[in-house]
């Protein structure tokens, strides 16, 4: 049977889409001085090679956030730019920690059921452990600004989903990299009080919203291009969550079950240890339950 490989789609002149068998985007964006690899997986294939095999450019290799399927490919380099607040995301034990085994190897059921196992050119069990002693860990910030050449990403910080999440704009191209900051779904872990978390991305959500009319297309962690409703039904579904006039219910969305806030199109949870995924190959719409 004929394996799978990366699925690559031109975004504009210059900038790919990188499917990882259907589990994330990671995006290379190639300039005229240095290009930027924005993410790197979950770390299955050789991404390496692929990425070189697009870019003429030296390279610098950036995060959106500190999740497995955005760093646990960082094995295969040697050097991590990542905004300040998700550094210690590195040190947190083996089953909590990003770049872990166990978690890169959980997440890989998506890729099983896009594709069934026979079909994916690796096997969960193959991926390789990522020695974080040998990679140099670079803090951005907030306004970070990587200038490569004709076109440049401006890193803009979005914290809740975690702390360190960020979009970045590349205004040349009017496109905005959403990371997990906009989705179908935006999952935020448990707060100190039930909605801190929801509060604190929307004051990044904002800051994003106050700069709409810089960007056309939205390349995010998980939908490539997403569709502008998501991304303003996303804040509206924050701001109605704050005031309590929507409630939790449970729904299904693509592969997640579980307790969600919803408005328009956007799905939030505030739980996502209780969300439950299912084999979403049999999964059409969003329903309740
Ligand atoms: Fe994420």
């Amino acid at each position: 049977m004929e394996k799978v490989d990366y699925n690559v789609q031109e975004i504009t002149n210059g900038i790919w889409a990188v499917d990882e068998f259907s589990m994330e985007y990671l995006y290379i964006i190639q300039g005229t001085k240095r290009s930027v690899l924005l993410d790197v997986g979950t770390g299955t294939w050789d991404l390496k090679s692929l990425v070189e095999s697009f870019i003429t450019t030296p390279y610098s290799v950036v995060a959106t956030h500190a999740h497995m399927d955005h760093v646990g490919g960082i094995g295969q380099f040697d050097t991590l730019h990542i905004h300040r607040a998700d550094i210690p995301c590195f040190s947190l034990p083996e089953e909590t920690n990003p770049v872990g085994l166990y978690k890169r190897r959980l997440y890989c059921r998506l890729a099983i059921a896009a594709y069934g196992e026979e079909r994916l050119p690796f096997h969960p069990q193959d991926l390789l452990p990522v020695d974080m002693t040998k990679i140099n860990l670079v803090p951005y910030e907030d306004g970070a600004v990587f200038d490569l050449g004709n076109r440049s990403l401006e890193a803009i910080h979005v914290p809740g989903h975690t702390n360190g999440s960020c979009c970045f704009l590349d205004k040349e191209d009017r496109i905005l990299f959403a990371g997990d900051n906009f989705g179908e779904t935006l999952l935020l872990p448990r707060g100190k009080t039930d909605k801190e978390f929801v509060e604190i991305w929307l004051a990044g959500a904002q800051k994003i919203k106050a700069r709409e009319d810089e960007f056309d297309t939205i390349c995010a962690g998980h939908s490539c291009p997403l569709d502008r409703q998501y991304f303003d039904d996303m804040l509206i579904a924050a701001q109605k969550l704050l005031s309590g006039e929507i409630n939790e219910e449970v729904y299904q969305v693509q592969e997640m079950l579980g307790p969600m806030y919803h408005y328009g199109k956007a799905y939030i949870s505030m739980a996502p240890e209780n969300i439950q995924t299912r084999d979403y190959s049999r999964i059409q719409n969003p329903r309740r339950y």
